[in-house]
């Protein structure tokens, strides 16, 4: 009897004990969204002033699906959301319409609320010729490292896929690759490939193609120009058929920015990487900032001649030209979610920095060097 009843009092434990966790875990996805809805009690409005690329979610809703480290930060593209503009804690201006227009710009401003200068493209593309900007941003959240906010087109991990910041120590005496990955290396047989859609840009990059072709044709070497720029067609809709050809065929890709600008290294290098073969870069970057070292050609710093000499001598002596894979026992490349929101929100939560007074004082200096030249022709000076 006693054994009957012990027996009982167990399958009874067990049957609540169930149902409690059964009730627990329906509630708790509940409870969180609710929370997040209502409880915040320090909430960062930010009014998109006009359109930025990538953040076009109202609300909160982005820092909560990106699951941001801080989630009381709210966007909005609605200017009357509050019946006075005063009541942001932020406003982001995108570049691309502050570059083009001053006409449309608030009317009333509070002194202890962020003007926030966003950029997900180059100064050189989008250089601003109005001096009205200058000491009217109070941040900066662009690719330029010395931004408030910065990012990086592209984020390097070590083996242990840490991500590594700003701080790239980087290893110079790296391991030989694998006779695996050398195999895998062994179909390419033509020299260089681009693909390009802006025809003619501010770096002058088509001239450099040119004169690149020009110096490889001396050694039968030659630059094949994919899509409507150049004569070699791949994937109409998706980039995927032109990335087999580079990894299959070509040793060289060229990654030329359409501008050329400090801190300009966008995630067309990864073309090259993604696909083994070696980028050459053309940029006004600092490369080493950026990329692995011995991973590349710095076509900008060699000229034409050299460049094409050396890519040359690197198809023609494979230790030579495996020697820049290096880099993969070491590190990993990704692209960047580029003006990641959660940063921001990480910002106006430091209590510090948004007490701090501070303003760009010559800012279209700080933004593009040569604004004058860029902006001479402008109709906006
Ligand atoms: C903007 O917010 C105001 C105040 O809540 C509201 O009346 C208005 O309809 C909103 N406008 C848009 C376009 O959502
Ligand atoms: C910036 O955003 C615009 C509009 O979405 C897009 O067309 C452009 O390619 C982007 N620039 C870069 C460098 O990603
Ligand atoms: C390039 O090709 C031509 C004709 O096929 C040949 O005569 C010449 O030696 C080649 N040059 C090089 C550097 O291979
Ligand atoms: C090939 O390149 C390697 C590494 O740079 C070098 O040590 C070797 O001497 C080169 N071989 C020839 C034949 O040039
Ligand atoms: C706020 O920002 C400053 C300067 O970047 C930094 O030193 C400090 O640790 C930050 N404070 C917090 C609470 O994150
Ligand atoms: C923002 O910039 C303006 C214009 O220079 C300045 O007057 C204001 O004090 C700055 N505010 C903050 C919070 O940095």
């Amino acid at each position: 009897m006693a054994r009957i009843v012990k027996c009982l009092k167990l399958i009874i434990h067990l049957v609540i004990l169930t149902l409690l966790s059964y009730f627990i875990k329906r509630q708790e996805p509940m409870k969180i969204v609710k929370k997040i809805e209502r409880y915040v009690p320090d909430m960062k409005h930010i009014l998109l002033w006009t359109k930025v690329p990538g953040l076009e979610e109202e609300g909160q809703r982005y820092f909560i699906r990106n699951r941001c480290e801080h989630l009381n930060c709210y966007f909005t593209m609605n200017r009357t959301l509050f019946s006075d503009l005063r009541y942001y804690d932020a406003i982001v201006f995108n570049a691309q319409d502050v570059s083009r227009s001053v006409k449309d710009l608030p009317k009333v401003r509070s002194l202890s609320q962020k003007y926030i200068f966003a950029s997900n493209d180059s100064a050189g593309n989008f250089p601003v010729c109005n001096r009205l900007y200058d000491d009217f941003f109070n941040w900066t959240w662009t690719y330029k490292l010395h931004s408030s906010i910065p990012y990086r087109f592209i984020t390097i991990y070590n083996t242990d896929n840490e991500e590594l910041g700003a701080d790239l120590n980087w290893k110079y005496d790296m391991k030989p690759i694998t006779a695996q990955f050398r195999s895998s290396l062994s179909s390419k047989h033509l020299a260089a490939a681009i693909i390009l859609d802006k025809c003619t840009t501010s770096s002058k990059r088509e001239y450099f193609i040119h004169n690149l072709q020009r110096h490889l044709s001396e050694y039968n070497l030659t630059v094949d120009i994919f899509g409507p720029c150049g004569t070699r067609r791949c994937g109409r809709s998706s980039l995927k058929p032109c990335f087999y050809r580079i990894r299959t065929s070509y040793y060289f890709y060229l990654a030329f920015e359409d501008s050329l600008a400090d801190d300009f290294v966008t995630r067309s290098v990864l073309f090259a990487y993604n696909n083994n073969a070696v980028p050459v870069v053309l940029g006004g970057a600092h490369y080493n900032k950026f990329l692995p070292p011995n991973s590349y050609l710095e076509a900008g710093r060699l000229g034409e001649q050299l460049t094409a000499k050396l890519m040359y001598e690197a198809i023609q002596n494979k230790t030579k030209y495996y020697e820049f894979f290096r880099w993969r026992n070491h590190y990993a490349l990704k692209e960047s979610k580029i003006l990641n929101a959660c940063t921001l929100c990480l910002f106006l939560n430091n209590e510090s920095w948004l007490r701090h007074h501070s303003s760009y004082k010559t800012f279209r200096e700080w933004w593009n060097p040569f604004y004058e030249m860029y902006c001479g022709l402008s109709r906006y000076w």
